[in-house]
């Protein structure tokens, strides 16, 4: 392992308050999101969506690295480029998502445990000669009546740091995602509590299985109510928690903490986003940044609907939100940038 590469490759994929795409739906995720919308479920149809993903002008100013998926790396733009070229002469740095998916846990109904492990070193080492510079791997933590428990909490902990430690021996940086639903009824608080809870564990698993904390970045959720919960804090608050609840459980030695959208609305994801660093930034350890997808593809999606004459229109959207997600890491963006796109 090469912890000066693993360090200045974490430094990278937040500099020029940049921010990550992650562009790895797996075929069921992305299936799911095209049968909504009336798009053909083939492998060419994701082909062609993910071309239009890495092909957006100028994307390079905004998104310093990629999310993809098992599929998606070994696929061409129809003139045969592969994705793995575009992007990286697009100035943005190829990861991969190796986790296997999120199945039901033994012995805990209603809690996940994501599944993975077992021939990851060899699978890393494709990625890598492939030209993957850093991975992904996301743990579900579910919030409900009496879960999660300890034994979701720290099954889910152990298998991050394990493909963590896993990724820095094969010089890969990795992001380690530990995902609270916000699907419920439960508070702001509840999740804070969650949050927290889970946060101390997988650091403490990272120690333990010897991660170096400045070659990772963390990628959790932000600290919000429940989407059916009838209290819906002010962007502010939810700013505050969140904040205050990572304070409290990531270590300074971590270069970045770069947030998942987890399904919510794009702007509200980036007015939450904005309002931490305008709050914080200057008193911060790490910086914070973004991993979105649905919160950067989802307005292109709808858009492209999967025809070739709605393209352009569907990577100015892409690179809109960007825009606005960089804006949001320099406390910069506001509701009047939503006004000024096409
Ligand atoms: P969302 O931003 O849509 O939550 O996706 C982030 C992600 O990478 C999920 O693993």
């Amino acid at each position: 392992m090469n912890a000066q590469n693993l360090i200045d490759t974490a430094r990278e994929l937040v500099a020029g308050d940049k921010g990550l795409l992650a562009m790895d739906e797996s075929n069921p995720t992305c299936n799911k999101r095209f049968a909504k919308l009336g798009i053909p479920q083939t492998v060419e149809a994701r082909r062609a969506y993910r071309e239009l993903i890495v092909t957006t002008p100028n994307l390079g100013e905004c998104i310093s690295g990629a999310i993809l998926f098992d599929e998606t790396i070994r696929q061409q733009k129809k003139d045969g480029t592969p994705f793995v070229k575009v992007l990286t002469d697009a100035g943005i740095i190829p990861g991969i998502k190796v986790d296997a998916g999120a199945k039901d846990l033994a012995g805990h109904p209603g809690e996940k445990i994501t599944e993975g492990l077992d021939g990851l070193r060899e699978r890393l080492a494709e990625y890598s000669k492939m030209g993957a510079r850093f991975a992904k791997w996301r743990a579900v933590i579910t919030v409900g009546n009496g879960i999660p428990s300890p034994g979701c909490i720290e099954a889910n902990a152990q298998a991050l740091a394990r493909y963590a430690a896993l990724c820095q021996e094969a010089g890969l940086v990795p992001i380690v995602e530990p995902e609270v639903l916000m699907d419920g009824d439960h508070t702001l608080e509840r999740c804070r509590e969650v949050t927290e809870d889970v946060l101390r564990t997988v650091f403490n698993q990272l120690y333990t299985q010897r991660v170096m904390l400045e070659g990772m970045i963390l990628k959790p959720n932000m600290v919000v109510p429940g989407l059916t919960c009838p209290k819906q804090e002010t962007v502010d608050e939810v700013a505050d928690a969140t904040v205050r609840c990572l304070l409290r459980a990531v270590p300074a030695a971590v270069p970045a903490i770069a947030f998942l959208s987890g399904g919510q609305p794009a702007e509200l994801a980036s007015a939450r986003l904005n309002a931490m660093n305008v709050r914080f930034k200057a008193r911060l350890p790490w910086a914070l940044a973004f991993s979105f997808s649905r919160a950067i593809q989802q307005p292109a999606l709808e858009i492209w609907r999967g025809e070739e004459a709605h393209v352009m229109a569907a990577q100015k959207a892409l690179y809109h939100r960007a825009l606005c997600n960089r804006a949001a890491r320099r406390g910069e963006y506001s509701a009047a940038m939503e006004k000024t796109s096409a």
